[in-house]
């Protein structure tokens, strides 16, 4: 019987079981530059990856199985983008050409424009129009081998649109091979109704909506905006110690504009991120660093706005943080689509390096998820899974506006 048994799982292994080879091999594992093996091999097993290594090594075991040469391309882990406002309403062009002719961001946002503007239009859609408009952003990034997509709420700043949000991320979720991590994000701006009343729109919406979110599932993290036209340390606080009562982890929108503490809060809040931090400083770099808070940048607002701040790298570097990137997909700030635009940004504008660039779409972009199943290519993780038409890593991040992705395996699956 026992042997029966055995036979059977190994015809259906046999089956579901696959072989890539003759490949190079960018595993993102820490050890080394890239984690890069030449000539490497992996099995996929169904969902997950059973082996990775170089094919000189692969076990007698797995020679058999059948096999895809992929004739020398680069295997890198499938990308996530762990920053996005990718479900929204409408789009802000016109705000765009305002802010080419000096318009500040921030006089946008408080002339009732920017943020506002979108809720206007998202409060509007509804939810299936809310997921038409999202699916080819979504297409986009899929498109350049991206198998993960955070999504935040934000743009309802009541509760049923807030919630429409959310049941939007997880319609795509339903309606694409991609994982969605979704963010409550109900502090994000204040809606024109509770104008100058802050506190009563946590007391009366936010945290009241987050609760409801939390209790249809809809909620893996809790987000804030902590800036001079959003909300004060001091609200976030309040919101994140809801969000520790709730059992949620937190992330953060700080010093994109100015440094009002943003990142001391999400440190002390062990916030899974702390997102944008043009203006950090040298000793929010190091209370990030204690507490394991990844830092995502985000270039693309950085381009945008035509910010010249630029985020503090070398006090990231010499403490220790990791370096997450996403597209911040948003209508505003940076109406963009492509993980590969944003590593060639993140190195012409920050200075990072190519290999940081690619460490921040993969294995620090799951950390800021707190995803321990995805983001470096390691015996047992999900086979998600990009390869490219490129020989050597540095060619994702040095090229622009040309997506070299060859084939995406989304656990297992082509
Ligand atoms: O991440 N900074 C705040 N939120 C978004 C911008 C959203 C918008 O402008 O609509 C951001 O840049
Ligand atoms: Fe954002």
């Amino acid at each position: 019987m026992c042997i029966h048994n055995n036979i059977i799982r190994n015809l259906i292994k046999w089956y579901v079981a696959m072989l890539l080879r003759n490949l190079t091999l960018a595993t993102m594992e820490a050890d080394k530059p890239y984690g890069l093996i030449e000539q490497g091999a992996v099995v996929i097993d169904g969902e997950a990856i059973l082996w990775a290594g170089a094919e000189t090594e692969l076990p007698e075991a797995f020679r058999g199985y059948p096999g895809t040469d992929l004739e020398g391309r680069l295997v890198t882990p499938a990308f996530l983008d762990c920053h996005t406002h990718i479900v929204h309403g409408g789009n802000r062009a016109g705000e765009f050409e305002m802010l080419l002719e000096g318009v500040t961001y921030e006089e946008v946002a408080r002339a009732g424009g920017g943020i506002v503007s979108t809720v206007k239009a998202t409060r509007e859609a509804g939810k299936a129009e809310l997921l038409r408009s999202a699916l080819p952003r979504v297409d986009a990034l899929i498109a350049e081998g991206v198998s993960v997509i955070e999504m935040k709420s934000g743009y309802g700043l009541d509760r049923d649109t807030e919630l429409a949000m959310l049941h939007t991320a997880k319609a795509i979720e339903a309606s694409r091979p991609v994982r969605v991590r979704t963010s409550f994000l109900g502090a994000h701006a204040i809606p024109t109704e509770y104008k100058d009343r802050p506190e009563a729109y946590l007391d009366e919406v936010c945290l009241p909506a987050l609760e409801a979110a939390h209790e249809e599932g809809l909620v893996d993290a809790v987000d804030g905006f902590c800036e001079g036209i959003a909300f004060s340390p001091d609200q976030i606080e309040r919101l994140f110690e809801k969000a520790r009562a709730l059992g949620i982890r937190v992330k953060i929108h700080a010093e994109q504009l100015s440094n009002l503490g943003g990142a001391q809060l999400a440190a002390r809040f062990d916030a899974l991120s702390a997102d944008h931090l043009e203006y950090a400083s040298e000793a929010d770099a190091q209370a990030l660093a204690a507490a394991n808070v990844v830092a995502v940048l985000l270039p693309g607002a950085f381009y945008n706005l035509r910010e010249t701040q630029l985020p503090p790298l070398e006090a990231f570097r010499s403490h220790g943080v990791p370096l997450a990137l996403a597209t911040d997909c948003n209508p505003g700030s940076s109406p963009l689509t492509s993980l590969l635009l944003v590593m060639n940004m993140a190195c012409t504008l920050f200075r990072m390096t190519p290999e940081e660039a690619l460490a921040g779409v993969t294995r620090n972009a799951a950390r800021a998820l707190g995803l321990d199943d995805t983001g470096v290519i390691r015996a047992g993780l999900r086979a998600d899974l990009a390869v490219w038409d490129v020989s050597h890593p540095a060619e994702l991040a040095y090229r622009i506006g040309f997506n070299p992705l060859h084939a995406r395996y989304f656990g297992g699956r082509s």
